[in-house]
């Protein structure tokens, strides 16, 4: 048993927080050898489990005036694009065109994969986040990187191969399997199936079907990986829709028979519980109850979409429509690994008016819990991963972060003044940074120990 005092932030099932000042959490290894949460609350409350024979000789880790949260959950993030951060562009489309592919397209050798899998899993680890959903490239090589990377550090990481046979350049379109054969698709697929059976449920990795967007898959391609998610129902599926005006015009031109951007999904069978889209912006109401109905999670990702002029996501229309959603950096549109950066923005964007036919719809003012729960035990369940991590309520993988709210001497300033949990994490949601991760504690003892 291991024993950690701080004060503790966690979440009931209604996503309500639940904060303890004087707080207690007590892990123990499952039969894998994973940390997971045994009781955790007010340490008034759960002192006697210390006198249990068990808790013989077991040291209280005891962190005054600090905070430990659940770990936070990234649900859409692209590792190859650490060297993409902050690229302007006159949209998405000039984007990927000019700096997001010619980046790419670099992953086919091994070693620079290896080395930007080495950043990215150590910038999030060093941000707070312990579990993410990522894309990798269409390089089979490169998915290897980042799982191998992700394994060596004991974190939560789902990725898959990049399927992508039309609309890209030379070396990041999927290739036919021998020089002048026609079967990109199919050979895609075969590569999918096999780093499934390589990776999916190794330790604490998880594999994601990957139609990068609608525009670059053939209709070959995108039916085949539905029938994969069909034959595969415990493997996630990730993609993009309705980011940006100009792709969803390309989309229409593409299939001018489905309903919606999202209906291409849907008609191929890539809507699921697992199925998570990132972006969502320009959803409608037969759309949303799509989402709900198929059990479709969205992955908003407000700083990206502010960065590339993309459009505000409705949060409102999400909450009222009750279809799953949870927060994500969509770095390297986004521009940040920080969670409270993801966290502010979501609040700026929430704050936003939307104009929806002739008439203004006022923005709403997301709690600061509400924006916590979004980007922890909120995207955790949106992942399917509910009750697994995201919390720290018994049961739960023991990822945590251990928070210093005075990290800086505003931080510690404006969170000594405030006087709710609200004003308090308020408070860390816009002045914290990296600087207020003091330490990552993961579930998995790692493999460079
Ligand atoms: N749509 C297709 N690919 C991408 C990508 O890499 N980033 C974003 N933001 N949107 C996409
Ligand atoms: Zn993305």
């Amino acid at each position: 048993m291991k024993a950690y005092r701080a004060s503790l932030l966690t979440f009931d099932a209604a996503g309500q927080p639940r904060f303890d000042t004087d707080g207690l959490l007590l892990t123990q290894p499952d039969e894998h050898g994973t940390e997971r949460v045994l009781a955790s609350g007010a340490h008034a409350e759960l002192a006697h489990w210390l006198a249990l024979p068990q808790a013989q000789g077991v040291q209280v880790q005891h962190w005054p005036g600090k905070v430990m949260v659940p770990g936070f959950v990234d649900m859409h993030v692209h590792y190859p694009q650490v060297d993409v951060i902050g690229s302007p562009a006159d949209g998405l489309l000039p984007w990927l065109e000019n700096y997001t592919f010619p980046q790419e397209t670099r992953f086919a050798d091994a070693a620079h994969a290896t080395e930007v899998a080495s950043v990215f899993t150590d910038e999030l680890l060093r941000h707070g986040v312990t579990t993410a959903l990522t894309f990798a490239t269409s390089h089979p090589t490169a998915v290897d990187a980042v799982f191998a990377a992700a394994r060596t550090r004991g974190m939560r990481l789902i990725t898959g191969l990049c399927l992508m046979d039309q609309n890209a350049p030379d070396g990041l379109r999927n290739p036919p399997s021998a020089p002048g054969r026609g079967d990109a698709a199919e050979h895609s697929l075969l590569q999918s199936q096999a780093l499934i059976e390589r990776w999916h449920g190794v330790d604490r990795l998880g594999y994601a079907i990957t139609p990068r967007f609608v525009p670059t898959c053939s209709d070959a391609q995108l039916q085949g990986a539905g029938e994969l998610a069909a034959r595969h129902p415990s493997v996630w599926v990730q993609s993009h829709v309705a980011e940006n005006r100009d792709e969803i015009a390309w989309v229409r031109q593409l299939h001018p028979h489905a309903r919606s951007y999202l209906d291409v999904y849907h008609r191929f069978g890539l809507l699921r519980e697992r199925a998570v889209y990132a972006h969502c912006i320009y959803l409608d109401g037969d759309d949303r109850a799509l989402m709900r109905e198929t059990g479709t999670a969205a992955a908003v990702s407000p700083t990206s979409n502010l960065f590339l002029g993309s459009g505000f996501f409705d949060f409102a229309a999400a909450q009222t429509t009750g279809y799953r959603h949870g927060l994500a950096s969509d770095v390297g549109g986004g521009t940040s690994f920080s969670p409270f950066e993801t966290m502010k923005a979501a609040y700026f964007v929430g704050r936003m008016g939307l104009e929806q036919g002739g008439a203004f719809k006022p923005g709403l003012s997301l709690s600061p819990s509400r924006l916590w729960w979004l980007h922890t035990a909120g995207a955790a369940q949106a992942l399917g991963l509910e009750g697994v991590v995201g919390n720290l309520t018994p049961g739960c993988e023991a990822d945590f972060v251990l928070i210093d709210p005075q990290a800086t001497p505003l931080l510690a300033r404006r969170t000594a003044a405030a006087r709710t949990l609200d004003e308090w994490l308020f408070a860390l949601i816009v002045l914290g940074d990296d600087r207020a991760v003091e330490k990552v504690c993961l579930a998995l003892p790692t493999m460079t120990g």
